[in-house]
């Protein structure tokens, strides 16, 4: 079944289209750079921008996949969680065509997509999974039961892992967005330098905390002179980055032990970290589980998991009807 796919939930525009939930025919993704000048997205100049661009991007999508309308069996696009008038600029897009076509259409929740990535990209994942999305405005630990079956364990209490990774990369000068530029800065630097507060390590619950850390880190910068900065950029941002990461990785092994879980799975824009990998690699080799991501252009935002997880909807349940509405706070059950 080819599937046209939207994705505009926050600074991202995407279109795709995909053949059976598994292979994709293109995944063209418009990044915003207009809200680095801000240090952070503005809504309203997302939306305008993404008014600008979708009819483009979807040409772009439907063209590099060698198709046209006329081909497409389903059309799905994110309604929620995100910016809501990012996300209603996608959703009415999708409707508009669903409803000129006649085709059916399926409204995505944007966390089921980032889950989906993975079973896009790796048939022989377990249906039964663990997996730890991460991204700029979400951390949350889930069982996956089946495609659709969740039970949530864990999820942070205050800022998004992302959103921690952004506000250090921006004290320290590396611009929005900055998680991966501090990825990157920290390859160079000791991650023992400085031991900054591990959140909730020792709570025997799966929720996580990141203002804290952001805080500490903060204070920490305030009482460095500018040469003692400079010389010691990089351990500040592994040291960072170290104590970001570790509660990530123990609580996730933890739960995958405790729910007898053999496969996880990362998702979301932070599942790119160079380090949340490698500690994942080191101290998944001790245990019987399996560990996969997804490549890099379905890490962040994208729409080929948004039609991906609209077409495994379809299988399972049909469409959704058109007066669905975009809804900001939409949760994964
Ligand atoms: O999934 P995503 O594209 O958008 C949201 O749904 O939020 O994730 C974007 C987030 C940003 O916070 C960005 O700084 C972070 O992912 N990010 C990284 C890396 N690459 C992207 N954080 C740490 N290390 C990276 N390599
Ligand atoms: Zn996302």
């Amino acid at each position: 079944m080819l599937t046209l796919g939207i994705e505009t939930s926050c600074d991202e525009t995407s279109v795709a289209v995909v053949r059976g939930g598994r292979d994709i025919l293109s995944n063209i993704i418009l990044s915003q750079t207009v809200h680095s000048k801000f240090g952070g997205v503005v809504p309203e100049v997302a939306s305008r921008a993404h008014l600008k661009t979708i009819i483009p991007i979807y040409r772009q999508a439907l063209s590099q996949a060698g198709t046209d309308l006329d081909q497409i069996e389903l059309i799905c696009a994110t309604m929620g969680p995100g910016l809501v008038g990012a996300l209603l600029v996608g959703l009415t897009f999708a409707k508009g065509l669903a409803f000129a076509t006649s085709l059916p259409f399926v409204a995505v929740n944007h966390m089921e997509g980032h889950l989906a990535a993975n079973i896009l990209e790796h048939p022989e994942l377990d249906r039964r999974h663990l997996s730890l999305i991460v991204s700029g405005g979400h951390t949350l630990l889930v069982e996956v039961k089946q495609f659709g079956e969740y039970h949530i364990l864990g999820r942070t209490k205050d800022d998004a892992v992302g959103e921690a990774f952004d506000k250090v990369a921006k004290v320290m000068g590396l611009g929005y967005p900055g998680g991966q530029k501090l990825d990157l800065l920290a390859q160079q630097g000791d991650p023992a330098y400085f031991k900054f507060p591990r959140a909730m390590m020792k709570e025997d619950d799966y929720m996580f905390s990141y203002s804290g850390l952001k805080t500490a880190v903060a204070l920490y910068l305030g009482k460095l002179t500018d040469e003692q900065f400079e010389r010691h950029r990089a351990d500040i941002a592994a040291s960072f980055q170290e104590a970001a990461v570790e509660v990530l990785v123990e609580k996730t092994l933890r739960a995958a032990k405790e729910f007898q879980i053999r496969d996880i799975t990362l998702a979301g824009g932070v599942a790119a970290n160079s380090r949340l990998r490698s500690m994942f690699r080191q101290r998944i080799d001790r245990t019987d589980c399996r560990l996969f991501w997804p490549s890099a252009a379905l890490c962040t935002d994208n729409a080929a998991m948004i039609a991906a997880a609209g077409f495994f909807r379809y299988e399972k349940e049909g469409p959704t009807e058109l007066i669905v509405n975009a809804v900001p706070n939409l949760s994964l059950n």
